[in-house]
């Protein structure tokens, strides 16, 4: 999908621009990072673990002179995307660029799941996309610039029996950004959401055929960034199983499959 020219070609000029990446302090929110940090843009940095995240921050600091900013916040509190709003004002630190890539996953069937693990995925991945989004998106309105870029997953294109809470979450921050990318095509914001298949990152360290990097992730998303796409599926096979295979094959077909694929080892 695409639609008319707009001001987006200075999206990926990070010189001297300020990102802000949640999740930072491991997997593709790492490698986003450093790509970021290699285009001399600084950073703010945001997960829990503030001793990972220091590590990350030292290591761009000192190989690309940059600054960096770490925040320790746990996303999954509702009043996270608040504080952290706070914090950056009274930091005086403007955000041209968010990625918001922070999230927690989760297998096994809805009927064995814990209530509360499942609410803190959901404030996780939908709740703090939506709430950091919507408090950072005015400031960029106003300049007319900025970048918003959303990590959502192939499991937001079709259901996955097993990991249903995880893929649901996932078709919310597609679907939400896609329509954000319509609501702001002439406001010089792009807005982008990124979607990986599986990648060999901390929250995916099984054999999985077929895995890809966190490089090749973030590859995907800085091209996309010049393009004007609402979406990019990260590898071929992946888009193939997300744009062709679970839209136009049969639901039953589809599902059947996914629950085959998804089902627990007895
Ligand atoms: N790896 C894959 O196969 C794959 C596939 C599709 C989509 N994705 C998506 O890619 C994104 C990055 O995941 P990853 O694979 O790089 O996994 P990862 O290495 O586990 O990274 C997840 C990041 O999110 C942070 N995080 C988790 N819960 C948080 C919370 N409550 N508050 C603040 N930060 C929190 C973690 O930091 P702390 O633990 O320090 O808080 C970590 O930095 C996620 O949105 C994931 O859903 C991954």
């Amino acid at each position: 999908m695409a639609h008319a020219p707009q001001n987006h070609t200075d999206a990926t000029q990070f010189t001297g621009r300020t990102a802000l990446v949640t999740g930072a302090s491991s997997g593709i929110g790492a490698e986003f990072a450093a790509r970021l940090a290699e285009r001399r843009a600084n950073l703010v940095l945001v997960a829990r673990s503030l001793e990972a995240l220091e590590s990350v921050a030292a290591q761009l600091r000192s190989r690309y002179q940059v600054q960096v900013t770490t925040m320790r916040l746990d996303l999954s509190e509702a009043t996270a995307a608040q504080e952290l709003f706070e914090r950056l004002e009274a930091s005086a630190i403007v955000v041209d660029v968010l990625v918001n890539n922070a999230g927690v996953s989760g297998g096994g069937p809805v009927s064995a799941a814990d209530p509360d693990a499942l609410a803190a995925m959901i404030a996780t991945n939908i709740g703090a996309v939506v709430g950091i989004t919507s408090r950072l998106l005015p400031g960029m309105m106003t300049r007319g610039r900025g970048v918003i870029v959303n990590i959502a997953s192939t499991g937001a294109y079709q259901p996955a029996p097993y990991r249903a809470v995880y893929s649901a979450t996932k078709a919310f921050v597609l679907s939400f950004t896609q329509a954000l990318w319509s609501e702001t095509a002439q406001s010089g914001v792009r807005v982008l959401a990124v979607s990986p298949g599986p990648t060999e990152t901390p929250m995916n360290s099984g054999a999985v055929r077929g895995k890809r990097t966190p490089r090749q992730v973030v590859q995907t998303a800085l091209k996309a960034l010049d393009g004007n796409a609402s979406s990019v599926v990260d590898g071929a096979a992946n888009a193939f199983f997300a744009r062709v295979f679970s839209k136009r094959f049969p639901e039953r077909l589809v599902l059947g499959a996914g629950e085959r694929l998804m089902r627990p080892k007895p």
